[in-house]
């Protein structure tokens, strides 16, 4: 795999390797993290949803699926927010879940 970078996770600073063929929801997974993906990364759910502190543009344009749900939630979303099952990392970025309370977009 390619590396690209770090991963930084807020509040903890906890570091990992960034590598360019895998999503930020695989990266959670890699270090046993926490990280709630209720639709199984189908872009349905919202679940997943990281705000990025540093590197916005560090991360793989979005997807038509996570554009589609943005477009269908405006609300849920803030401009800082990915879809974590849906965003891989191009190159360093600080990352902080958005809430740890998301509603999951398909019971609103
Ligand atoms: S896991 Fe459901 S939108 Fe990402």
């Amino acid at each position: 795999m390619k590396e690209v970078g770090r991963i930084t996770w807020l509040p903890e600073q906890f570091t990992q390797v960034a590598y360019e063929e895998l999503t930020l929801t695989v990266h959670a997974m890699l270090e046993d993290r926490e990280h709630d993906q209720l639709c199984g990364g189908q872009a349905e759910c919202g679940t997943c949803r990281v705000r990025v502190v540093q590197g916005l543009n560090n991360l793989t344009p979005m997807t038509p699926d996570e554009r589609e749900l943005r477009a269908e939630h405006p609300s849920a979303f803030r401009p800082d927010e990915r879809l974590a099952c849906m965003s891989r990392p191009l190159g360093d970025v600080v990352l902080e879940r958005a809430s740890t309370e998301l509603r999951d977009l398909r019971d609103v």
